[in-house]
């Protein structure tokens, strides 16, 4: 079997990334779906990673800080409950973290499900403070830096903002 890759999401595979959040978070955590899309949706980048059928399986975003912090947020890390262990949600990470550092970010925080903690601690985020519930959901914040982008090539971020589930 091939390794997953991720790339970022075309205007065509947003139907997929909602089904796929929906079946994750929605029927399987119970996110009331009022809030499962936001605002934040129309300028995050949003990534996927496909299987061998060509089905989206995993999925996340990346918010950018609309206030010049060089921080950038990660979230709706999603992985079709059919594929996870397989390395898809690993592919996603790693392509928003590439996706990070060339729009200047250098670092990323994200609220982790307590539960996938120890998926982003294996992809380098260390835990900053306690616990706390989002959505009902028990979290902790997690930040991890990222490495400079090889060729010195940043393209321009985009308004991101806001505080919450993200
Ligand atoms: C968390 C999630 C996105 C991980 O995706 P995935 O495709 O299963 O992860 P991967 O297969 O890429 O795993 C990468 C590594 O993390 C480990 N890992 C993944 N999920 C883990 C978990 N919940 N607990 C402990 N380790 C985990 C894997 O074993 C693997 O370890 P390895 O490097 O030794 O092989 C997926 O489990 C998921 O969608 N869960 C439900 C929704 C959710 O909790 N989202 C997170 C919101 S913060």
């Amino acid at each position: 079997m091939t390794r997953p890759s991720a790339r970022v999401a075309t205007p065509d595979d947003w139907p997929e990334v909602v089904a796929l959040r929906t079946r994750v978070f929605v029927d399987e955590q119970g996110v009331p779906p009022e809030i499962e899309q936001d605002e934040r949706d129309a300028t995050a980048v949003h990534v996927v990673s496909r299987d061998a059928a060509d089905r989206v399986v995993a999925t996340g975003r990346l918010l950018l800080p609309a206030d010049g912090s060089a921080v950038a947020g990660i979230g709706r890390m999603a992985a079709d409950a059919s594929v996870r262990g397989l390395g898809h949600g690993a592919a996603v990470l790693a392509e928003l973290h590439r996706q990070a550092a060339l729009r200047g970010a250098t670092a990323v925080e994200l609220h982790a499900q307590v539960t996938a903690r120890r998926f982003y601690e294996r992809a380098g985020y260390t835990a900053v403070g306690g616990e706390y519930l989002e959505a009902g959901i028990a979290h902790v914040t997690m930040r991890r830096v990222l490495a400079e982008p090889h060729d010195g090539h940043r393209v321009p971020g985009g308004h991101a903002g806001g505080t919450g589930r993200m």
